[in-house]
């Protein structure tokens, strides 16, 4: 776990809500954003992910991070999830939608199912808590949401599903960057390359798929949580006051590369390892 190169206090005050807080890339976001003083509150669907997490980051913090079970694709739950932090916290200024998911496929493979599944999860999931957060909260104080997005630029052959929809978010982001921008609201979008989480445990041989990617990365290896949850942490916070709209990768230069300019693999590439919360079995 790398130090944040961010001070202690830059969030004080403020409260947030991370979806997906309780895994991978939301706890490294839960994290940084307690530790530039913003009271936390992470929130998924499963017991077994958001309460380890938030009991573990409580006592590593020495104060509460909490935890809260939410299905981000179920509008009523939702809605008592946004009052709840309303009552328990008093206000809520930002928002980071990083929960989703998605398997790999080719697209001729995408179930009728499948395809609604992962729409219904990374695109109107957002959609249905940022409104409710809006609606009840910043459209009348301000705020910040981030949304945790993918590498749409190319793309994304095998997730023609989840590229439809994160490409949707950050479309979603630019309209609601203007409708909200004289509310007070600034919305923007962290488009993460490839990284070294738990979200790689979700595909079949995801650590060895790891390995062979850093070849194709001009920084030659994988990104790490703590580098993704810096700039949620940059955009939601006074840092990026006059930024909304924006979706900023966090790719180590992945899509930009193409073939015509070799970057030479080093002698060795680096071992990959995932990271283990000090609450998480070996
Ligand atoms: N790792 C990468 O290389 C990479 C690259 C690009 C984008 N991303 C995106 O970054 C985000 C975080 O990824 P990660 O790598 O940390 O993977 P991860 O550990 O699988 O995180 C996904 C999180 O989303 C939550 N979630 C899933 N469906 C949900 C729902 N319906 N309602 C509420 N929460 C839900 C999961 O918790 P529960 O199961 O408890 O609900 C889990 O905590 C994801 O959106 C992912 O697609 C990751």
């Amino acid at each position: 776990m790398s130090r944040s190169p961010f001070r202690d206090d830059v969030l004080a005050g403020q409260v947030a809500l991370v979806t997906g807080g309780g895994t991978g890339i939301g706890i490294a976001c839960a994290r940084e954003l307690a530790n530039q003083g913003a009271q936390v509150v992470i929130a998924s669907r499963k017991p077994a992910n958001y309460e380890p997490a938030a009991r573990g980051l409580s006592e590593e913090l020495g104060r509460p991070v909490t935890g809260l079970a939410l299905d981000i694709r179920d509008r009523d739950q939702v809605a008592r999830a946004v009052d709840q932090v309303l009552e328990s916290h008093g206000r809520l200024d930002i928002l980071v939608n990083n929960g989703g998911g998605q398997f790999l496929s080719s697209a001729e493979h995408i179930s009728p199912k499948g395809w609604d599944s992962v729409i219904a999860t990374n695109l109107t999931g957002t959609w249905n808590l940022t409104r409710q957060v809006a609606d009840r909260w910043m459209l009348a104080h301000g705020g910040s949401v981030v949304n945790v997005t993918m590498l749409t630029t190319r793309g994304f052959p095998g997730m023609a599903h989840s590229v439809s929809a994160r490409a949707g978010v950050e479309a979603l982001s630019r309209t609601l960057a203007v409708e909200w921008a004289p509310r007070g609201v600034r919305v923007n979008c962290v488009a993460p390359g490839i990284i070294a989480s738990s979200g790689l445990r979700n595909y079949p041989a995801g650590l060895e798929l790891g390995r062979q990617m850093q070849s194709t990365i001009p920084f030659k290896r994988l990104g790490t949580c703590e580098e993704v949850a810096w700039t949620v942490a940059f955009l939601a916070g006074p840092g990026a006051a006059y930024v909304t709209g924006q979706t900023l990768i966090v790719d180590g230069g992945r899509t930009l590369w193409g073939d015509g300019w070799p970057v030479p693999d080093p002698d060795e590439l680096p071992e990959v390892t995932l990271p283990r919360q000090p609450w998480e079995p070996e």
